[in-house]
């Protein structure tokens, strides 16, 4: 997507120096843009640990390239102490952040890839293009979402006579999320870039507002009409006929359609089911966890810093400030994500097409995942 014009993705090797990847350093957003370099598996680890790289698809990429970094770095001398530390830095990697499957993932596909390769070569080889392999495919899975969500947007669109498509998203699932285009978001680009009328409310989505702070910014640099609301607003605009589809990412999501998402996203699901608003979640299968079936009950809910709740953070004087929100001695929790249970989720938009949020709609979809 475009950054004052300038097309970007959130991932890539530095052009003249391959040992270096490079990402954009989302803490800083929207107030200031800012590329870094990651050259060892600690800095690939930090970078998704305080959240420099976030967002699913994003922290799947950034781990393939992690793999390969760990791969450049591993000693040469013998196959088995190669692979042994490479496996090390994979789970260092794996344990930066528990919910997002894509992180796991991704890990696990290149250590499955890597071990394929004839010598330390060979398998550096195979990391880096594993790696490119990852990045491109998120990149073209969420083009895919897109080109098959944007078609419930053109549905209501019609109904409503052309007048705009209110839509509703939460956290963000664009495409700082991903690699390219977003999960949430590829419907809402590809329906602005097609000329249909549209116009996105956005949840702030405290504590870390990546709603406010990213998504908003997004959106606005591709042109398309927004309006950031309090987390709390969605409800009331619902029921006063404000929204008409309401689109959010996943973090992770069961085989059953258990959807996990940003902290927040259950309550506007359920706004949206008592109000008779399509909820449609939009991910890349490689977000879909194959193993678990209750994601209520298994899905890992990350606890962050409860500081991301007591302090707030944002421009003053020009320059990116934090300040205390809360009674200096009030203790705060902070749980990063809920999960949505299949029964509120309207369908679920993959690279392959729409389906209902169930193991049966899902697997239609993925047939090869069946077991029996
Ligand atoms: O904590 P984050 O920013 O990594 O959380 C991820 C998210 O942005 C959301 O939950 C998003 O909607 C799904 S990730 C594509």
């Amino acid at each position: 997507m475009n950054v004052f014009g300038k097309h970007y993705r959130t991932i890539w090797l530095k052009p003249d120096d391959p040992g270096v990847v490079q990402a954009i350093d989302q803490r800083l957003l929207p107030h200031q843009f800012v590329i870094v370099d990651l050259t060892t598996t600690e800095e690939v680890a930090f970078a998704i640990k305080d959240m420099l790289v976030r967002g699913a698809g994003l922290i799947g990429a950034t781990a393939g390239y992690g793999m390969y970094i760990a791969a450049l770095h591993a000693p040469r001398h013998s196959r088995s102490a190669f692979l042994e530390a490479v496996r090390a830095d994979g789970d260092k990697l794996k344990a930066t952040r528990p919910t997002a499957v894509n992180l796991e993932w991704a890990v696990e596909r290149q250590w499955t890839a890597i071990q394929q390769g004839q010598d330390v070569e060979d398998m550096i080889e195979i990391a880096l293009q594993t790696a490119n392999a990852i990045a491109d495919e998120d990149a073209e899975y969420c083009r895919r979402i897109g080109e098959h969500g944007v078609t419930l947007i053109e549905a209501i669109s019609r109904r409503k006579n052309g007048e705009p498509v209110n839509l509703l998203t939460h956290c963000n699932a664009g495409w700082l999320a991903f690699v390219d285009y977003g999960s949430a978001t590829a419907p809402i680009y590809a329906a602005f870039d097609r000329g249909i009328k549209i116009h996105v409310w956005v949840d702030e989505t405290r504590p870390r507002n990546q709603g406010a702070r990213l998504t908003a910014w997004e959106l606005g640099q591709h042109g398309v009409p927004h309006t950031v609301i309090a987390d709390n607003a969605g409800g009331h605009l619902m029921q006063h006929g404000l929204v008409d589809l309401v689109i959010v990412g996943s973090d992770r999501t069961t085989y059953t359609g258990d959807v996990a998402n940003k902290i927040g996203t259950y309550l506007k699901a359920l706004a949206a089911k008592d109000n008779g608003i399509p909820f449609y979640a939009a991910l890349p299968s490689s977000t879909i966890d194959w193993n678990m079936r209750d994601g209520v009950k298994d899905i890992p809910i990350e606890e962050r810093d409860s500081d991301e709740v007591r302090m707030i953070s944002g421009l003053h004087n020009g320059e990116n400030v934090s300040v205390l929100l809360t009674p200096e001695t009030s203790p705060a929790a902070n749980y990063g994500f809920d999960v949505t249970p299949s029964r509120l989720v309207t369908g679920i938009i993959t690279e392959r097409g729409i389906c209902e949020a169930s193991e049966q709609g899902i697997l239609a979809l993925y047939p090869e995942k069946k077991t029996s």
